[in-house]
């Protein structure tokens, strides 16, 4: 039997959509081994709603690497521990992906390399910027080139964050969220999100000049190009995103294609992020939704066998 940890993942961190994403202390557990009659238990989130059958993500990503490494698919017994809300924008998918890709390729003996399993794994995800963090852990930088997935890792990301996450009542699926946005963007959109981009990046990841660089933060998060177009489906965003500047937060964006929103705090100041929490859970529950708030620290090591 093999049993892999795997982190939630925060995709986009505002202006890099598709591209960033950034691993968090919150986890899901697959086990899984080789068996005469097929399986599928669930313990946690989704326990009484997904599919125990063939339908499985997890499960057909575990066929994926028997496929390719042993031409046929195997029968298995599948064990999801999940603590990953699901369809909230913390990469639950990605992670019962990544986590059953990682677990099937040690049972056959680690016959696919990391770029085989993170190739299997944009392609069922569709974009590769919450299966590169969850696999890798830290902050990431992905793009498609050709089919394969380029990745930078940033081991480096700062020791002082943390995201404190609001997660509200209600789900949205990616798909229907990607069906909002634009076709094009302007010039003007494609530099600030360059920008953006890197000036996120760098202020996430470097420790020097920490009187000045966290301040910028909030203005590099800005976002031009999913944001605004996905505000009509969280309801409350844009209160609860000044709630959480209010309350300390030097950066907030929509996690991945949401609902949970993502407030980046710097200086381990314990009560601030508390009260950013809160501040939190107040906006979205002046919009009509319940929710609550998790503390997390950054995942800097990405799926491991347990
Ligand atoms: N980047 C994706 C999106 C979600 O914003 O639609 C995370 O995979």
């Amino acid at each position: 039997m093999v049993k892999v940890r795997v982190p939630a993942t925060t995709a986009n961190l505002g202006p890099g959509y598709d591209i960033l994403g950034l691993a968090l202390k919150l986890y899901n557990t697959v086990e899984i081994e080789k068996a005469d009659k097929l399986s599928i238990e669930i313990e946690g989130e989704g326990a009484d709603s997904l599919p125990k059958d063939k339908s499985n993500i997890a499960y057909q990503a575990a066929q994926e690497v028997f496929k390719t490494v042993n031409g046929k698919p195997l029968t298995v017994n599948l064990k999801l521990i999940n603590n990953i809300p699901l369809a909230r924008g913390l990469g639950s998918s990605a992670a019962a992906r990544i986590g059953a890709l990682v677990a099937t390729n040690r049972l056959m003996g680690d016959k696919l390399s990391q770029d085989e399993i993170l190739k299997i794994a944009a392609g069922l995800e569709g974009h590769p910027d919450n299966v590169v963090p969850a696999l890798m852990g830290g902050l990431t930088i992905a793009a498609l080139k050709d089919n394969e997935v380029r990745f930078l890792k940033y081991s480096k990301v700062r020791s002082d964050l943390k995201v404190v996450v609001a997660i509200p009542d209600f789900k949205i699926s990616t798909i229907e969220a990607r069906k909002v946005l634009p076709k094009k963007v302007s010039l003007v959109d494609y530099v600030s999100s360059g920008s953006n981009i890197l000036f996120t990046t760098a202020i996430l990841t470097r420790e020097g000049n920490p009187e000045l660089l966290p301040e910028l933060l909030s203005e590099s998060m800005q976002d031009r190009v999913h944001q605004p177009y996905r505000k009509k489906l969280i309801p409350g965003m844009e209160d609860v995103f000044q709630a959480a500047r209010m309350a300390g937060a030097q950066g907030v964006a929509l996690s991945g294609s949401g609902s949970t929103i993502a407030a980046f705090s710097i200086g381990n100041n314990e009560e601030k992020n508390k009260e950013i929490g809160q501040a939190m859970v107040a906006a979205f529950q002046k919009a009509g939704h319940k929710s609550y708030y998790r503390i997390l620290d950054i995942d800097r090591e990405g799926a491991v066998c347990l």
